[in-house]
């Protein structure tokens, strides 16, 4: 079971984005006894990402499965203790180019609350300049002053917005929410970065600039739980805009559910950025056959397949 998870993660979320990873994940396929000591985890704490990455700061070296076999061997209670105390937090500041598209049409000015904030590193769209490439070619979004994080993404089917949105408010619910100011958490926030992926380590950086600047609010807590509270700081005469990605894969069905209809009755725009199977009323009304990605919906319509880390924005059709 552990081992044909990994052989999917590799062909699903690792084939062409990392080669290591693709080589690691397979190699652990191929590997009986590896399995077996994956399987010493609780079955949370399995998944390649966290593995892999605890392997990392334990201090396995970027080199191939048949290279590395030995080292996650070696330092396997260092491996374990590291998964067992940490989660999968990575904080994808592209991920702020999937939200623009639809961000910059809601009218301002706007309070913004993401629910599973991480650092917070998408709570500061508006600070950020843009590159979608587009149909048309490229187009470029950057606020006056300009910003030291700058993010590619392709966009198609829409398009590249022209302005950025008015946030005048801004917080973050997290059950872990980590502090870009504290260098252990943001090593951790590192090393979730694959290997081979500088430019997105180089905007993790830029990007915590930006937030240990700022200080937004990060409330810990579970969302569901936290999130009337936190939605009564809102200042009057905003529009309130909930957004999440890769966050409500973390909840068990009923939890979701729950969240779902906080959503439907507090009447702000809600933006989700989920796995395909993760919101079903979202799933249902999704075309037969789309690509890999993850689902943008507004209230619950599904408009986009993007990129899990935001690499691309592909509007479906009459979204
Ligand atoms: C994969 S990270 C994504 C972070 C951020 N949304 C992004 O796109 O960069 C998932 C985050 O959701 C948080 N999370 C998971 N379950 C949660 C819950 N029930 N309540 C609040 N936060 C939660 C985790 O702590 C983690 O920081």
């Amino acid at each position: 079971m552990t081992g044909e998870k990994y052989l999917a993660w590799a062909q699903v979320e690792a084939q062409g984005v990392s080669d290591l990873y693709f080589d690691w994940a397979t190699g652990v396929t191929a590997d009986e006894d590896m399995v077996k000591l994956i399987e010493e985890l609780p079955s949370s704490k399995r998944q390649p990402n966290l593995v892999f990455a605890s392997a990392r700061m334990a201090g396995v070296p970027l080199v191939t499965y048949q290279e590395a076999r030995s080292e996650f061997v070696a330092r396997w209670d260092a491996i374990c203790g590291i998964a067992l105390t940490h989660a999968t937090q990575t904080n994808e500041v592209r991920r702020c180019a999937v939200l623009l598209p639809e961000l910059a049409k809601i009218r301002g000015p706007i309070a913004l609350l993401e629910v599973g904030a991480s650092a917070g590193l998408c709570l500061f769209p508006d600070k950020y300049a843009y590159r979608f490439t587009t149909e048309s070619g490229v187009h470029e979004l950057a606020p006056a002053e300009g910003s030291p994080v700058v993010i590619e993404t392709e966009l198609r089917g829409r398009a590249a917005p022209k302005r950025l949105p008015d946030v005048v408010w801004r917080a973050g619910i997290d059950l872990n929410p980590l502090d870009v100011a504290d260098p252990v958490s943001l090593h951790w926030l590192e090393t979730l970065v694959w290997p081979e992926h500088d430019e997105r380590r180089r905007n993790l950086h830029a990007a915590a600039s930006v937030v240990a600047a700022e200080r937004p609010l990060l409330v810990a807590g579970d969302l569901n739980e936290a999130f009337t509270e936190v939605v009564a700081q809102a200042p009057a005469d905003t529009t309130l805009v909930v957004f999440h990605s890769a966050v409500l894969v973390y909840l068990s069905p009923s939890a979701r559910e729950s969240f779902v209809g906080k959503m439907r009755a507090s009447g702000a725009v809600w933006i989700s950025n989920e796995g395909k199977s993760v919101l079903p009323e979202v799933a249902a009304q999704l075309p037969a056959a789309v690509e890999n990605g993850t689902v943008l919906a507004i209230n619950g319509t599904p408009v986009a397949i993007v990129g899990p880390h935001g690499q691309f924005f592909h509007a479906l059709p009459d979204s």
